[in-house]
């Protein structure tokens, strides 16, 4: 199992919360490559190499960040359908938080990317 996860995190929470998830899913054979947005120069990314993609984020007002749902547009689309799962990193455990992802989710869909 082969994953890849995009990430983006202010204040290095996010990225602990990735690198974390990464070593613990090393010892379940578990290959993760780790890759932050904001370095990502490439117009477009292909995930067609991996099993599945993870995206990460912290919540900013009840949504992910503008530069996630800006680099998502980047992902071209898929051969066939990739699943994908979002970890979401919050500063308050608020039912409004877990409606962050739903921008996300729609423009994945159009890249064959189900959540
Ligand atoms: C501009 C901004 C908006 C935020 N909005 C929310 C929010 O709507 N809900 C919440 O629970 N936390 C919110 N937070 C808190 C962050 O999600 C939280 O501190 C998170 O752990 C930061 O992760 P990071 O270190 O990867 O940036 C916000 C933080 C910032 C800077």
């Amino acid at each position: 199992m082969k994953i890849a996860i995009y990430y983006f995190s202010g204040t290095g929470n996010t990225e602990l919360t990735v690198k974390k998830w990464a070593s613990e899913a090393s010892k379940h054979n578990i290959e993760c490559d780790l890759f932050k947005f904001e370095e990502v120069t490439d117009k477009t990314i292909d995930v067609n190499n991996y099993d599945k993609v993870g995206i990460a984020y912290p919540i900013h007002a009840f949504n992910a960040p503008r530069i996630v749902l800006k680099s998502a547009k980047k992902f071209i689309k898929c051969d066939s359908q990739k699943p994908f799962f979002v970890v979401m990193v919050s500063g308050e455990y608020m039912n409004l938080n877990h409606s962050s992802h739903l921008k996300l989710k729609s423009i994945l869909k159009k890249r064959n990317m189900t959540l």
